[in-house]
């Protein structure tokens, strides 16, 4: 059972590296967005290593949510926005040392079910939660943590022994954004609310899975961090193995954390990449950016065959690719199946065309494509059509996945956080990988990697173009 501090209302939101990038692009939208929606009850504190004031904040606040709503065309509400800076106020100074924390403390007086959202370098998730726990602060909080958690198996074991040592795995709340996008919650729901659907979803009749992401951009103002990390890491390891799980889970049943059970057995029941499993790729340019070694040969492409031994899926191929500056920005899962022999119709043998996919589109425009054949006169094998539903259209607008998951951490809802042992079963699949990868091949920008990665498709109907239906 969940400890009362696991799911207790928050009463006090504390923002770790408010100045930071993700804080202007993601967070301080998003809190704008929550408390329009009337959800965002509680006084945020923001804290970064910047001397600025209270007044610095709001002004900052002011220019990224008018920055990042005008860049999607939508007006900003003034009275929501003032609503929010007078919920805010700023503490600076250096997160490692211990006069920060008595004067958070002060600042804090009278909470008793405070979150602390570190959104700041991993390698400062031990040292601020030690000074946390030294400040007597973390007895009823939660602490929600930015992704990545541990660059390998071993030093995320590491960092989570740390942060266990001041407080309970139910305090702690794992961030993997994907987990928090509406069409990534939806694969659950489509799965298992549609009679038709979920009879089928399984070895006896799927022939194949595949997922891809693709950027079509490169990640030229982040050199020095991803060059250090890598596709597989930045997100094999979290986004696209969160994805799969959803896709290849049972039906959750009744326990303490149903989602996240179903999540686990995935993970435990997948095997460790061989050296035969992956393709990794770099494109073209890579090594020129700044903050890139010259000889490096971190992957900026990846694609990877799974085998997932359950009776649901066992001998069921499953390929996920990713990587940037690829030649379309998508993200999709396909879920291929068995073809139908070929059948009399009249005087001749008509044979089936193509494949039977259904297509869950996580990115934009999202949606659900389910291919379907028709009969076409005096034609003899014809494709598919795709039967396409847009969730922009059909389920209107829906949170972002930091409102969503900064509302859920607030309130105490864990269901969409990766809870540790989830987490260490992920990092197992992948760290065969990182301990012996075999080496990056070059690809030209604007293609889909290099070829070799083809032999995983070879015999189940070759990748899918995720701009062949849209
Ligand atoms: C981040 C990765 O976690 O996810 C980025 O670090 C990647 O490299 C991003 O571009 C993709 O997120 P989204 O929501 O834009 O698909």
């Amino acid at each position: 059972m969940k400890s009362d501090t696991a799911t207790a209302q928050s009463d006090r939101l504390v923002i770790f590296g408010i100045t930071g990038d993700l804080a202007h692009k993601m967070t301080l939208p998003s809190l704008y967005h929550l408390e329009k929606r009337g959800l965002l009850n509680v006084p945020v504190v923001g804290v970064a290593a910047n001397d600025m004031g209270d007044a610095d904040l709001w002004k900052m606040t002011r220019d990224s949510v008018h920055a990042v709503l005008e860049g999607s065309g939508e007006a900003v509400d003034e009275s929501v926005l003032t609503r929010l800076t007078e919920r805010m106020t700023y503490l600076g100074g250096d997160f490692t040392d211990a006069g920060l924390y008595t004067r958070l403390a002060a600042h804090l007086k009278g909470s008793e079910h405070p979150l602390f959202y570190l959104e700041i370098p991993p390698s400062l998730f031990g040292p601020v939660v030690e000074q946390l726990g030294a400040a007597n602060l973390t007895s009823g909080c939660r602490v929600a943590v930015e992704k990545p958690f541990g660059t390998s198996l071993s030093t995320a074991i590491e960092l989570n022994n740390r942060l266990h040592a001041v407080i309970r795995e139910d305090q702690l709340l794992r961030i993997d954004h994907y987990l928090g996008k509406e069409p990534v919650q939806d694969i659950e729901y489509v799965r298992f609310s549609n009679a038709w659907l979920e009879p089928l979803w399984r070895r006896e009749y799927v022939e194949s899975i595949q997922i891809t992401m693709a950027e079509d951009f490169g990640v030229e103002d982040r050199g020095s961090f991803y060059d250090r990390v890598g596709t597989l890491r930045d997100v094999v390891q979290n986004h696209l193995l969160q994805v799969l799980a959803l896709v290849l889970m049972e039906p959750p049943g009744a326990s303490d954390d149903p989602i996240g059970d179903r999540r686990l057995d995935v993970f435990r029941a997948i095997r460790p990449l061989g050296a035969d499993d992956v393709v990794r790729g770099q494109y073209d340019g890579y090594r020129e950016i700044p903050g890139v070694a010259p000889d490096s040969d971190t992957e900026t492409y990846v694609a990877v065959r799974l085998h997932c031994d359950t009776w649901r899926w066992a001998g069921v191929p499953i390929i996920i690719r990713a990587g940037k500056r690829m030649p379309v920005t998508a993200t999709e899962v396909v879920v291929r199946f068995k073809k139908a022999p070929a059948f009399r119709l009249g005087d001749r043998m008509q044979r089936v065309a193509g494949h039977d996919d259904v297509v869950l589109r996580i990115g934009k425009p999202s949606g659900i494509d389910i291919g379907i054949r028709v009969k076409t006169p005096g034609v003899d094998a014809v494709e598919p059509e795709f039967l396409s539903l847009d969730f922009g259209d059909t389920l209107g607008e829906f949170p972002s996945p930091y409102e969503r998951l900064l509302h859920d951490a607030m309130v105490g809802d864990h269901t969409l956080f990766p809870r540790w042992d989830s987490v260490e079963a992920t990092w197992e699949i992948v760290q065969p990988v990182l301990d012996d990868p075999p080496p990056v091949t070059a690809y030209a920008p604007g293609t889909w990697g290099p070829h070799d990665a083809d032999r995983f498709v070879r015999g189940h109907g070759g990748w899918r173009d995720p701009r062949a239906h849209v």
